[in-house]
């Protein structure tokens, strides 16, 4: 054991000194535009050589660009914000640095991992959380196989549901599709702990009353592992697959599904490390399972919420275009801006509720194709927290997952009163 023990440290030991970070000299650098002679600049950001990594984009006035510069392109973006007026603030040197300073981010060894909802857990430790779930909650968790990421790493759906044989309204939830937003499978798990932890509603306050949960925490678990494992890497986002001749790995998920599929604001170079979107529409078996779900389950579904992070928008479509909105939009927005005051009230903070495309316009989100290919009819994008960037820190998790959880509390009320079958069986009695 003692001998183990000492090959376990050792271990830990050569993977903190066998790599160095990608991103040591790179600076964080928020652009902020004050007006909306601005406005375009921001939004319009392009780096032509590709090495500046886009962090968050602004929607425009006030709203902040986030980019990751190296310095050889540092002069580049000091010259843009002076031409285009911008304020530069240079929020992090080193960034790549400060990444490794936070422990949470070492390479954990799996003999020391604990398992805990408000914890960064590994995707091992996800799926024995949900097994153990569904193993003590047998009546009310039922786990779907969905099929194995590229590399082999098993996908399971949660279906919550006092009742499937009700055929209730599904509200289907995704988190993860990019493997450096951490807080998102995080909330997914989260969610699933709150709506299972007293199956006969003494703790819970109804949410499961007339509307099924669909729950898959972690839509890209190879990228996940990928960011967890590799300081190196914490920062990816794409799958983990290879295509073709290219050298280069990963599709980005968020940009690979069938709808207006590379219409905006994609790459069409596989080594592009942020928006390649792929081959063909549906490359990427992961993006083929969220896909499955949603058509399989098409009927029922009235919500999809897909968790990302980071900047607290809660976008809606299209996607696709800034141009024009769909003729619900002002449900859409409607329910958004309940959710956010949902939150708000709980003492988190608001989300700024808009179009995706309104936002920055890219196509082939699977909150497009929720909506418009399998037509249901309120599907967002969440993107959770602000401050910390991608690197959420884990000790806050506590604080913020319980007050995101009363967002998905007013979406679940506003689900059961608009679909739930109460309310059918009360209308055809009202007009008897
Ligand atoms: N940050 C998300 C992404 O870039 C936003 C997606 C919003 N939805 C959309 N269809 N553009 O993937
Ligand atoms: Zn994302």
């Amino acid at each position: 054991m003692a001998s183990l023990l000492l090959v376990f440290v050792a271990f830990g030991f050569i993977s903190q000194i066998d790599c160095s970070s990608q991103y040591d000299n790179y600076t964080l650098i928020r652009l902020h535009p004050t007006s909306v002679e601005h406005q375009k600049s921001v939004t319009q950001f392009n780096d032509p050589t590709g090495e500046i990594e886009i962090m968050k984009e602004s929607r425009g006035v006030n709203d902040t660009l986030d980019i990751l510069v190296p310095p050889s392109r540092m002069k580049f973006v000091h010259e843009y914000a002076n031409t285009n007026g911008l304020v530069l603030e240079e929020k992090q040197p080193n960034y790549g640095r400060t990444l490794e300073d936070v422990p949470d981010r070492l390479p954990r060894r799996r003999i020391l991992e604990r398992f805990g909802v408000f914890n960064y857990n590994s995707y091992d430790k996800m799926q024995e959380f949900i097994e153990a779930k569904a193993q003590k909650y047998g009546a009310l968790v039922q786990l779907q196989d969905l099929g194995k990421s590229f590399q082999g790493r098993k996908m399971r759906l949660v279906k919550i549901s006092t009742k499937p044989s009700a055929n209730n309204p599904i509200i289907f939830v995704d988190a993860g599709v990019h493997g450096r937003e951490w807080v998102a499978p995080a909330m997914a798990l989260y969610l699933i702990d709150r709506l299972t932890i007293d199956p006969r509603g003494f703790l819970r306050g109804g949410e499961l009353d007339g509307v099924d949960w669909y729950i898959l925490p972690l839509v890209n678990p190879d990228g996940y592992e990928y960011t967890r494992s590799s300081r190196s890497n914490r920062m990816w986002r794409k799958t983990r697959s290879k295509h073709g001749a290219s050298h280069c790995y990963g599709v980005d998920g968020n940009r690979n599904y069938g709808f207006k599929w590379a219409v905006s604001g994609v790459s069409s170079d596989p080594c592009h490390k942020e928006t390649y979107a792929g081959p063909q529409p549906f490359s990427e078996p992961e993006t083929q399972m969220v896909r499955n779900v949603m058509m399989d389950n098409a009927k029922r579904m009235k919500l999809y919420v897909s968790l990302h992070s980071y900047g607290q928008y809660l976008v809606y479509p299209w996607g696709y275009t800034g141009e024009y909105l769909p003729k619900q939009w002002k449900k859409l927005d409607n329910m958004a801006k309940a959710v956010s005051d949902a939150v708000e009230r709980a003492g988190g903070q608001p989300f700024k509720v808009l179009s995706a495309g309104k936002w920055y316009p890219a196509a082939g989100g699977s909150d497009d194709f929720a909506f418009g290919a399998a037509g249901v009819p309120y599907s967002y994008t969440m993107e959770l927290t602000e401050g910390h960037e991608f690197a959420f820190p884990e000790n806050l998790l506590g604080t913020v997952l319980p007050q995101f959880y009363e967002g998905f509390k007013e979406f679940g009320a506003r689900i059961r009163a608009e679909f739930g079958n109460q309310r059918k069986k009360r209308e055809i009695l009202d007009t008897q």
